[in-house]
């Protein structure tokens, strides 16, 4: 008798557990609006997952901040409120500007450039190293190259000190603007639109997709088509939630995130430039300059972040001997 009833007591717990690994809701949180790449293709993964997984692995996207700021949003993470985010590096580099290494100016020209540097063993080792501050690195990724936006005209790159430029909360960009003499004006995407409409900034660093896609243009004098910065992506998992996926599943995850990657990626290569050309049919003049148009600030801003972040030298070596 006693014996049944434990049986009975094992087989529920049994029941239990599979019945709780069947289909569980997760929440991935974004800071890029529905319309752009990140948002796009988070859905065309979160589909894939839920079929591969046959339902147990549920994943909806909260786009445009919604979930609060990727601040906020990494906090959720390590609470385990939120289970997955598609984040800038912006957060991880103010916690260890060895993070920051991707953001050197003119460091890559291209997204060929910036997949080569995200693939390496530069990227792996901070990917992997990203535990220590409770989550889980699932992949890396990117967005278009950065390029410039400014209300007025700027033809020459002295035009540009003084000028309240928006950029990601994140050191080693403004440390690029403090560098050119203007004054960085950190500030997360969806606040931009109204800060550039109403004056509140002068400009921004952002992408050519983010400039057309959320009609910046409108109130520009100026974009600049420097392709300056390569602009990373990862996703994370919360390190709570994670262990509480089945290892089957975390896998597939693991792989159906990284295939939708590297397609993003693949992707901006032709991005970059249509939206470039798109924006040429605006009335705002699109002019391209290179690293030698912004003189010595750049040289001033390797000095330092060698320094600050010794991965850097080991990310330089990496990419000039391939
Ligand atoms: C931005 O804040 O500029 C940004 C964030 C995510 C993707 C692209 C741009």
């Amino acid at each position: 008798m006693k014996l049944k009833s434990v049986g009975l007591v094992a087989g529920l717990a049994l029941l239990i557990s599979a019945g709780l690994a069947k289909a569980e809701q997760y929440r991935l949180g974004l800071i890029t609006p529905p319309s752009h790449q990140w948002s796009v293709q988070g859905q065309v993964a979160a589909d894939r997952i839920k079929e591969a997984t046959e339902g147990r692995v549920e994943i909806m996207l909260f786009p445009s901040g919604q979930l609060g700021s990727e601040a906020q949003m990494l906090q959720q993470l390590q609470t385990g409120a939120l289970d997955f985010a598609w984040l800038t590096v912006g957060e991880f580099a103010n916690r260890d500007a060895n993070y920051g290494v991707f953001l050197a100016p003119y460091l890559v020209t291209d997204i060929e450039g910036a997949k080569k540097a995200l693939q390496g063993p530069t990227a792996q080792k901070l990917l992997a190293d990203m535990n220590r501050f409770g989550v889980v690195g699932i992949g890396w990724s990117s967005a278009g190259m950065r390029t410039i936006d400014v209300r007025g005209t700027v033809s020459e790159v002295g035009d540009l000190k003084g000028k309240k430029i928006r950029t990601v909360p994140n050191a080693p960009e403004l440390d690029f603007w403090i560098a050119l003499g203007a004054a960085p004006t950190p500030m997360p995407l969806p606040a931009l639109y109204d800060a550039l409409a109403n004056g509140q900034v002068d400009g921004a660093q952002l992408d050519h997709e983010g400039t057309w896609n959320t009609k910046y243009y409108d109130h520009l004098g100026t974009i600049l088509d420097s392709r300056h910065m390569m602009f990373p992506m990862v996703a994370v998992a919360s390190g709570r939630k994670w262990q509480t996926i089945a290892e089957g599943d975390r896998a597939i995850v693991q792989e159906i995130m990284r295939e939708t990657f590297g397609s993003i990626i693949d992707t901006y290569g032709e991005l970059d430039n249509r939206y470039m050309a798109d924006l040429q049919t605006t009335d705002v003049p699109v002019v391209s300059v290179d690293r030698a148009w912004f003189g010595p600030a750049i040289d001033k801003w390797y000095e330092d972040w060698r320094v600050k972040a010794p991965v850097l030298v080991d990310l330089e070596a990496e990419l000039s001997a391939q």
